[in-house]
């Protein structure tokens, strides 16, 4: 039987993207930047079977069905579309990090999902091409395809709007310290959120000035300048969570708590402390710092009320397979 198992990271976003040119193929109205997350990982096998009615899709046990199994069709009909194989797939997906803690894993389940379902119906896919499978499921999944610092190259179609490494993981030993704030489930989801982007009268400027941010953003990772990535990192975020707040209706994932380990987190920079925050559609905040500060900076997360779990996660590889056979 045709199977192949792959693994990916998720990533976290330092210019964020929040609204689609085209909806359907996930052509973003912004280029973004974004590091992959070492120490979180999807596992995702696919095999392809010729007695399968339909595709299935089992996440940590469970059959799941509706728009979730949906988003799996639609990556599994290209690879059927490019392979010429017709059978149906079955997908066995796991997270080595809690789901439902408000980390996002779907920029790992479908980047893993693209490097399995590509190998197991034995196509050679170069990198491009994985990225863009991986974008038909969720926009910064194409992110977790390639290694390390990635930028989303926007572009203007199916074609050339893929992700590409601009440094490698060990260019830069930074962490990623997640304060997990909520257990709850986002309102509502990137997907809903995307559409509802256009609705604010702030998303043309966030979009026409994402260019500057981007290159500010590029210069700070290739110099390994931290002081200039917090600055921009925080203007990036603080700019899309002011398009969701001013959307029709408006989305405001923070809480409390979120607010709290923002101005503590600006108040430890001004003492001196190399750290930065970023915050993606929902309520969990997202600290940097060199990996070096990691520990301390753990500690002074859970020590704020509110703060339930601290994971810390360094830059990591791309999607890459772990068995074929
Ligand atoms: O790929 P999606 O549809 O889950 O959207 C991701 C949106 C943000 O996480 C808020 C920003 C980003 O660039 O990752």
């Amino acid at each position: 039987m045709p199977t192949a198992t792959a693994e990916a990271h998720p990533n976290i976003a330092f210019i964020k993207y929040w609204g689609n040119r085209d909806h359907e193929a996930r052509i973003p109205s912004n280029g973004s930047l974004s590091m992959n997350l070492a120490g979180l990982v999807t596992r995702t096998t696919v095999t392809f079977r010729p007695d399968l009615p339909g595709d299935r899709l089992i996440l940590h046990g469970h059959h799941v069905r509706g728009r979730g199994l949906a988003r799996v069709v639609r990556v599994l009909d290209r690879v059927r579309l490019w392979s010429g194989l017709h059978w149906h797939a079955e997908v066995r997906s796991e997270n080595n990090f809690p789901t439902g803690a408000g980390v996002a894993s779907s920029a790992a389940a479908f980047a893993a999902l693209a490097v399995a379902a590509a190998a197991a119906a034995g196509l050679d896919l170069p990198p491009r091409d994985l990225s863009r499978l991986a974008r038909l499921g969720s926009g910064s999944a194409c992110r977790s395809v390639p290694p390390g610092f990635v930028e989303w190259l926007p572009g203007s179609s199916d074609e050339d709007s893929f992700a590409v490494s601009i440094a490698p993981p060990e260019h830069w030993a930074l962490a990623d310290c997640i304060a997990l704030v909520s257990q709850r489930h986002k309102a509502v989801g990137s997907t809903e959120g995307h559409r509802l982007a256009e609705t604010s009268p702030l998303q043309n400027a966030r979009v026409a000035d994402a260019p500057r941010r981007l290159a500010v953003c590029r210069a700070a990772i290739l110099q390994r300048d931290f002081d200039a990535l917090a600055e921009i990192v925080e203007a990036d975020c603080h700019i899309m969570h002011a398009v969701m707040q001013t959307s029709r209706p408006p989305l405001i994932y923070w809480t409390p708590t979120t607010l709290a380990v923002m101005h503590a987190v600006r108040r430890w920079r001004r003492e001196g402390l190399p750290v930065a925050y970023t915050i993606d559609a929902g309520p969990n905040v997202h600290v940097l710092c060199p990996q070096e500060k990691a520990s301390e900076v753990k500690a002074r997360l859970l020590r704020l009320r509110g703060v339930r779990q601290v994971l810390v996660a360094t830059p990591g590889g791309g999607a890459r397979l772990v068995g074929e056979k």
